[in-house]
Parts: C-alpha cells; sequence; structure tokens
C-alpha cells in the first residue's frame, strides 16, 4: 500500500523531496503546510498538492506519514504533535535539540505503534553503502582510528534565510554533524565516549546570499569551531573536525584506517561520490559511484554535480511499515547520533572528556537489488 506524505515546512529542502517523489514507488505526496501559509500555497501550487494549515494536516485523513522539514528548533513540537495524531514521522536531522526531546519522540512512537525515520538517508546511498561492504568483508581490516572534517565557511553566503544555522539548535556539529556521525555509526557501530573543545569563531555573520535578508547581521550564539575525539565501543578512535570558520582546507571528508588498508570515504552529504582504498603508501585505488542509481549526479536540476537523492530514507521507511519492520535510518539510531553530538557540546562546555549513555544497532545494510525495488517504474530501475 503506498503511504500517502504531508509535508511540513516548506522551506528550501522542501524542493528536493518533492522532485525526488516521483521516483518512488511506496510513497506519494497529499499535502503540505507551513506556518507561513504562503510557504505551503507556493509548493502545493508548484507540485499539485492540497495546501493546509498545520492543525488541518496533523488531522487529515489524507496523511499516514508527517515529513518534517520545519526548522531544527521546531522538530521536536512537529514530530510529537504528528504522533499525537497517529502519524507515522520522518524527520530531517536533527531528530531534536535536546536530549530529553529525542527520547520522548522515540518513546511515544513506541506507546503509540508507529514508526520514527530521520535524515541523513544518505547512508543509503551506494558510497557509503560500499564502504560499509568494504568493511564488513574485511577489506580494510578491523578500523584503528579516523579524521572526520566538516569544515566551511558557513552558510549566510547561500542559504537566503540562514538565522537558524547560528542560534541554538544549529552549528556545525548539530546541522552537519548528523551526516558524518551518522556515517561513522553507520560504519563502525555506537560511540560510546567523548572528549571536545569548542568556541565561537567569527561572533557575528553578515547575510550575503540573494533575497529578502541580505546585509541582515546575525549574532553568534552557538560555537562555530568544535574539535572532537570519538571513541567508539569497538575501539576505534576517530577525530572528528567540525568548524564553519574555514576559508579553505584540503581535508577528505572521512578517512579511516583500519589493520590492513585506509579506507576514503565519499562526502556524506550526498548519496555517491568516490570510495578509495589504499594498502601501502604509494596511491590510492577507487571507484566512483556516478554508474549507481542513486549515485548518479541529479543536483542542481539545471548542472547536476552531486547525487542527491534525499526521501529515499523516507521510501524506505514506507516499505519498512507496509513489511511491519522497523526502518533502516529510525529513532533509535537518529537518537543515538543525537546523544553523540549533544555530549560533544556539553564536553566543549564542560571543558572534560564525557562517556555515552545512549547504544543503537548499525542500520542493516541495503543491497543494490532493495534500493533499487524501491523504485517506481522498471524503466527507471534499469537507469543505474
Ligand atoms: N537547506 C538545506 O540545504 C538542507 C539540507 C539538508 C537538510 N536540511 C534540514 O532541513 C530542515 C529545514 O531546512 P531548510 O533549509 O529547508 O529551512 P527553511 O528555513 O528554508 O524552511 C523551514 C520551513 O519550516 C517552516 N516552519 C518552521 N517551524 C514551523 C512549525 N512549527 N510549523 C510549521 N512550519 C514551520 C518555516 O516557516 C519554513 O518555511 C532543517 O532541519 C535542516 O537542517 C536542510
Amino acid at each position: 500500500m503506498v503511504q500517502r506524505i504531508g509535508l511540513i515546512g516548506c522551506g528550501v529542502i522542501s524542493d528536493i523531496y518533492l522532485r525526488n517523489a516521483a521516483l518512488f514507488r511506496d510513497i506519494r505526496f497529499t499535502a503540505c503546510a507551513d506556518m507561513r501559509a504562503e510557504a505551503a500555497e507556493a509548493r502545493a501550487a508548484q507540485y499539485g498538492l492540497r495546501a493546509m494549515s498545520p492543525d488541518e494536516l496533523y488531522a487529515s485523513s489524507e496523511v499516514d506519514i508527517v515529513l518534517n522539514l520545519t526548522n531544527p528548533e521546531a522538530h521536536a513540537a512537529v514530530s510529537l504533535q504528528a504522533l499525537d495524531a497517529g502519524k507515522h514521522v520522518y524527520t530531517e536531522k536533527p531528530l531534536a535539540t535536546s536530549r530529553a526531546d529525542g527520547e520522548a519522540i522515540v518513546a511515544k512512537a513506541r506507546e503509540k505503534g508507529l514508526q520514527v525515520g530521520s535524515a541523513p538517508d544518505t547512508i543509503l546511498g551506494p558510497g557509503l553503502q560500499t564502504c560499509r561492504r568494504m568493511i564488513d568483508d574485511g577489506t580494510v581490516g578491523p578500523v584503528i582510528s579516523g579524521v572526520a572534517t566538516i569544515m566551511s565557511r558557513g552558510m549566510e553566503h547561500w542559504h537566503p534565510a540562514p538565522a537558524y544555522y547560528f542560534q541554538p539548535g544549529g552549528g556545525p556539529v548539530l546541522d552537519m554533524g548528523p551526516y558524518y556521525i551518522g556515517a561513522l555509526v553507520t560504519l563502525l557501530g555506537p560511540v560510546a565516549q567523548v572528549t571536545a573543545v569548542g568556541r565561537v569563531g567569527l561572533a557575528e555573520r553578515v547575510v550575503t546570499a540573494e533575497g529578502p535578508n541580505v546585509g541582515q547581521r546575525i549574532r553568534v550564539e552557538v560555537p562555530t569551531t568544535v574539535h572532537a575525539v570519538l571513541g567508539f565501543e569497538s575501539g576505534a578512535q576517530v577525530t572528528l573536525l567540525a568548524s564553519w570558520d574555514v576559508w579553505k582546507h584540503a581535508h577528505a571528508p572521512i578517512e579511516l584506517h583500519g589493520e590492513t588498508a585506509s579506507l576514503r570515504v565519499p562526502d556524506p552529504n550526498f548519496f555517491g561520490g568516490r570510495v578509495e582504498r589504499a594498502v601501502d603508501r604509494d596511491s590510492w585505488t577507487g571507484a566512483d559511484m556516478a554508474d549507481r542509481f542513486y549515485g548518479r549526479a541529479n543536483y542542481p536540476a539545471a548542472k547536476p554535480i552531486h547525487a542527491n537523492y534525499r526521501g529515499l530514507g523516507l521510501a524506505e521507511m514506507a516499505n519498512a511499515i507496509e513489511g511491519a519492520r522497523e526502518p533502516r535510518v529510525g529513532g533509535a539510531w537518529a537518537f543515538h547520533i543525537l546523544d553523540v553530538m549533544l555530549a560533544i557540546l556539553r564536553s566543549a562546555e564542560e571543558g572534560r572528556g564525557l562517556a555515552v549513555a545512549s547504544r543503537c544497532a548499525r542500520p542493516e545494510a541495503l543491497t543494490d537489488d532493495e534500493a533499487l525495488s524501491l523504485l517506481h517504474e522498471a524503466p527507471l530501475r534499469r537507469v543505474g
């Protein structure tokens, strides 16, 4: 049975979800809502949906799953309201911005017999899944160490309304951390302890992105440069460098070093990329994921350079609901990622190492056949 999707939060990221929706067999978007009614009406007109108020959408008999694409600070309230109304929830990252809210979402879903799924679904793409296979089959040996780098100059030069990135719930750890920590937990299992330092870099940001907010000055309220060491339960130790105060750098997104080889993991913000392995000091050998379906560049639409299949996790969750099983990018995994990120921030604030209390299982691997079976039409499935 096709799951009917009601989207709340008709901002920047809603477009790619709506565009990709046509690919997937088990989901159909029916309605959209936003606290800014004009934003909901615009998306509804663009994609042939019913614009509703948020309250109408929670109560709608035409919605099975609420897709929560609101700003991070609103995630918990929206997800809890949707669960209270008897809807499954799939939320953009992070699951919530506090541990208590994250716990409440997972507990409410369990109590009501509903599912919670959460971005990032990039871990289901061929880039991360190939790395996972290489780790699982012993191609790199047990992982000893690694470095992950979230580094850029920030968001105010491209996002038309970037203030939320610099307010509580934002910052590079909570905003981009889900991709990197989500990928690491998928590859290596849960994190047991963290130690971090952090600071505000630039105290103020000026919006240069075109749009109504150009010239706006934003006071930075969260650390924008955080360096952390993550100790995994497996024994692996990974350094995470998370900063929006970097003009240019030459680091790979994620490098992992195993007992028999080193592995370069592609940018976990996207689905494809290049996977590389080195068994000596001379050279990397690898493969590009561009010829795999979810690895093929489709974004930006006008001149594609990245594989952006956001919505794959939502489609996988719809399929899981039908099969009465847990979604791969599920609540326990998303809660552990949140727990690790909050522990990093608290460690930096308190100046001491901290144990991470939660644990989760690694999301099940997604085989190529399973990934392609989520697509709508047979001809599309052959594209890859
Ligand atoms: N922009 C990106 O490239 C990007 C990429 C991946 C993930 N995300 C995530 O997607 C989410 C949304 O980001 P965005 O960039 O689209 O933000 P945005 O500010 O462009 O859009 C968010 C929308 O949510 C609406 N909203 C906020 N609170 C609401 C509430 N309580 N009820 C109803 N509507 C509400 C706002 O009016 C706004 O239209 C965030 O969690 C972000 O981390 C964004």
